[in-house]
C-alpha cells in the first residue's frame, strides 16, 4: 500500500498550501473542463485563504493534506459532517501523482471519518463532463444517484451528478 501522510489542516501556513494547490490543480485540469473565466470565478469564491478559513471556522469543513513519504504535497480533500452522511466536498491530487493510489488512501481515511461520526454513507459531487474521475469515483465504489445543477452566481452553473457510497 502507497506510504501517506494525511495532515489536518489546523494553521495559516496549511491554509496557504492548500490555496496553492488548488490553485495549481484547478487551473491545469478544469480549464479543460469548465473554462478558465469558470475556474478563476470558482477559485475565488471557494479556494481562497480567507474563504478557506472561513469555511474551516464557520462551515464546519475539515481540510486535509495529503503529503507522499519525503513529505512533498500530492494532494488534499476536504468533508463537511452533515446530518446523515459525510459530504466528500473536495479531493484532489496532482497531476503527477494521479493513478498511484493516493485518492484510494484518502478514501479508506474518509470512511473511518464516517465511521467514527455514526455516518452511514459518503457523497459527493463532480462535474458530468469530468469522465475519469467519475470512473474512478465508480472503481472506488460510488454510484451516480442524482443530476443536480447549482447556480453559483457570476453567470456560471455546476452542472453536477450526485454520487454515493454506502459503508
Ligand atoms: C479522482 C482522483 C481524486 C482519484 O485519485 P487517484 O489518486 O488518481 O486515484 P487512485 O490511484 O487511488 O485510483 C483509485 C481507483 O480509481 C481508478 N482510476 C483512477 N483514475 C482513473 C481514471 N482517470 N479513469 C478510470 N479509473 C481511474 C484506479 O485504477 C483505481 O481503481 P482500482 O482500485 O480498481 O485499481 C484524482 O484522479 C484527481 O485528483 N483527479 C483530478 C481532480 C478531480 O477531478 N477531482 C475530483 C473532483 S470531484
Amino acid at each position: 500500500m502507497k506510504k501517506i501522510k494525511i495532515v489536518k489542516v489546523s494553521d495559516e501556513n496549511l491554509v496557504s498550501a492548500i490555496e496553492a494547490l488548488a490553485h495549481s490543480i484547478w487551473r491545469e485540469y478544469f480549464v479543460p473542463i469548465i473554462g478558465s473565466p469558470q475556474v478563476e470565478y470558482m477559485l475565488k469564491k471557494f479556494q481562497s485563504r480567507g474563504v478557506i478559513s472561513n469555511q474551516i471556522e464557520k462551515q464546519d469543513y475539515l481540510y486535509y493534506l495529503l503529503a507522499d513519504r519525503d513529505s512533498n504535497w500530492v494532494g488534499y480533500f476536504a468533508v463537511i459532517p452533515q446530518q446523515k452522511e459525510l459530504f466528500l466536498s473536495k479531493l484532489y491530487i496532482t497531476a503527477e501523482n494521479r493513478g498511484k493510489g493516493y485518492g484510494g488512501c484518502a478514501l479508506k481515511f474518509i470512511e473511518t471519518l464516517a465511521r467514527d461520526n455514526g455516518l452511514p454513507k459518503i457523497t459527493l459531487t463532480v462535474n458530468k463532463n469530468n469522465t475519469g474521475s467519475i470512473n474512478a469515483y465508480k472503481k472506488l465504489g460510488f454510484v451516480i444517484t442524482d443530476s443536480l445543477v447549482t447556480d453559483i452566481g457570476g453567470g456560471f452553473v455546476m452542472d453536477d451528478y450526485k454520487m454515493e457510497k454506502t459503508i
